[in-house]
């Protein structure tokens, strides 16, 4: 069966299992720590995750934290609790591990927002700089990179480069445009964005700040410029969660996605987290593909082995090259 073959029947599929009603009197995390345990399965989850899936999770971090643990474990099984680049990643560094996400649906905007054909053509403009690439893209992007990077180790990443190097930044130009301003660069930026980190208010943050002026505003690098410019903190999740462990600050106003905030409490029970809004009406700002992912569908997912998630043979070794280059290039740092 060829891959697009695959993708079809997968979807086919998916359709079949959401209908599929699950009994209410299950227990379903005993039945998950069952299948795990017979299955000999492990799930990886993003901090974005419901915290009912978080909670069910062998382990949870950010991107870096997530992909080494997918390379160290030795289960036959991968559940990926977080969204499609995210579960190709694992896939890319367990060619022969069986790679399952509980939505194959659950893509990312970011990712979305730098197509293949396009990019081939931008790089291939600037055949002297070279390719970084954020781990929020597809394998065909990672395919043509030269090097990954996630939030916690870009700035290690660009550093490793001479000054002097011209470099291409993709795709998100909110984290280049702050790696720039960090390490005084001036990388060429493909013009991608989050749709999550570009919707937040901050006319809303900085009224709420007003409120609790004591609050510490921390945000994830993929915001705006001008959000974050009136931030205390910026990080990546497992940064922005240390930083609240540690910091003295009671209070906090968590610009990125929610469902970080589960963590920052179990941490901190005492502190106080408030989620910053976006320009629409909601009072949070939910990743609407990480959201897609729930308990039920997790079960589902170890219970059947489906979606799983496959590469063109073609991307593999090309994919995974760069990520390996970060990996050992980032070895030494704890995040
Ligand atoms: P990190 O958890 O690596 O900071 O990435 C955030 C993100 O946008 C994941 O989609
Ligand atoms: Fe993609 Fe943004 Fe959602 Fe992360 S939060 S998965 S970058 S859309």
């Amino acid at each position: 069966m060829n891959s697009v073959q695959k993708a079809i029947e997968e979807e086919v599929y998916q359709i079949g299992y959401i209908a599929e009603n699950i009994d209410p009197t299950l227990d379903l995390f005993n039945e998950i720590a069952t299948l795990k345990r017979e299955k000999n399965a492990i799930i990886l989850a993003h901090y974005y995750q419901d915290a009912d899936i978080q909670d069910v999770a062998d382990y949870r971090g950010d991107s870096l934290g997530l992909a080494r643990q997918a390379m160290e474990t030795d289960a036959d099984i991968i559940l990926f609790a977080g969204v499609h680049f995210m579960a190709e990643t694992a896939k890319l560094l367990n060619p022969n591990k069986k790679v399952i996400i509980p939505d194959l649906r659950a893509g990312c905007s970011l990712a979305d927002s730098c197509p293949p054909y396009d990019f081939k053509k931008f790089r291939e403009e600037h055949p002297d700089h070279v390719v970084i690439t954020y781990i929020n893209c597809t394998a065909e992007i990672k395919a043509l990179s030269d090097i990954i990077c996630t939030s916690s180790n870009a700035v290690k990443i660009v550093e490793s480069f001479p000054k002097s190097q011209p470099i291409i930044f993709a795709p998100d130009k909110n984290l280049g445009a702050y790696i720039n301003k960090k390490t005084g660069r001036n990388m060429l930026l493909w013009n991608g964005s989050c749709m999550v980190h570009e919707i937040f208010s901050l006319e809303k943050i900085s009224k709420i700040h007003k409120e609790y002026p004591e609050s510490k505003i921390i945000s994830h690098p993929e915001c705006e410029e001008h959000v974050l410019a009136i931030s205390d903190f910026i990080g990546s999740t497992s940064a922005l969660l240390r930083y609240t462990k540690e910091s003295e600050s009671s209070s906090f106003i968590v610009v990125t996605e929610p469902g970080i905030i589960h963590q920052m409490q179990m941490l901190s029970p005492d502190k106080t987290f408030i989620p910053a809004p976006p320009e629409n009406t909601c009072a949070c700002n939910e990743c609407p593909h990480m959201k897609l992912n729930t308990l039920e569908k997790v079960y589902l997912t170890l219970k059947y082995e489906r979606p799983e998630i496959s590469i063109p043979s073609h991307l593999c070794e090309k994919a995974l090259s760069p990520l390996i280059k970060m990996l050992e290039l980032s070895r030494d740092l704890s995040i």
